[in-house]
């Protein structure tokens, strides 16, 4: 099984940035972990902080692979094209936030990605990835 974890904008400084709210750890760190867990997984994970290059990963990995993670990040509120690349894909796509962005401010309330994911995991920390791994086993 091959899964894509995607990351957006700001997401590579994770563990640095605004750590009262997305926790203290980098993604890097938390990958080995996640690469532990699943040893029988192929994982893969991509970061961007690029719309363009999002939307590209979503479509080349989008017709072969069983799952893609996505956390589009800033964008999740504002892209219409990452959403119309979710949707134009075959392989199912889980939205994924660290944060509850419904207790948060109100423009974070609202997604471009949601209506193309087969489901969307949100405010538990970095653990959100590993249960939308979950979803896929
Ligand atoms: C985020 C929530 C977004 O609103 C924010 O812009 C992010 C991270 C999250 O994982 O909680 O960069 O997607």
């Amino acid at each position: 099984m091959k899964i894509l974890i995607l990351n957006g904008p700001n997401l590579n400084l994770l563990g640095k940035r605004e750590p009262e709210v997305y926790g203290s750890k980098t993604f890097q760190e938390y990958f080995i972990e996640l690469e532990e867990k699943y040893p029988t997984i192929e994982l893969e994970y991509y970061q961007s902080n690029i719309e363009g290059e999002i939307i590209g990963k979503i479509q080349e990995v989008g017709f072969s692979y069983d799952g893609i993670v996505l956390n589009a990040a800033a964008y999740t509120h504002t892209s219409v094209g990452i959403g119309d690349a979710v949707k134009g894909v075959e392989t199912p796509v889980i939205e994924v936030h660290i944060s509850n962005t419904h207790k948060r401010e109100d423009f974070r309330h609202v997604s471009y990605i949601s209506s193309g994911a087969k489901g969307v995991i949100l405010g538990f920390g970095l653990q959100s990835y590993d249960l939308a791994i979950q979803s896929f086993l």
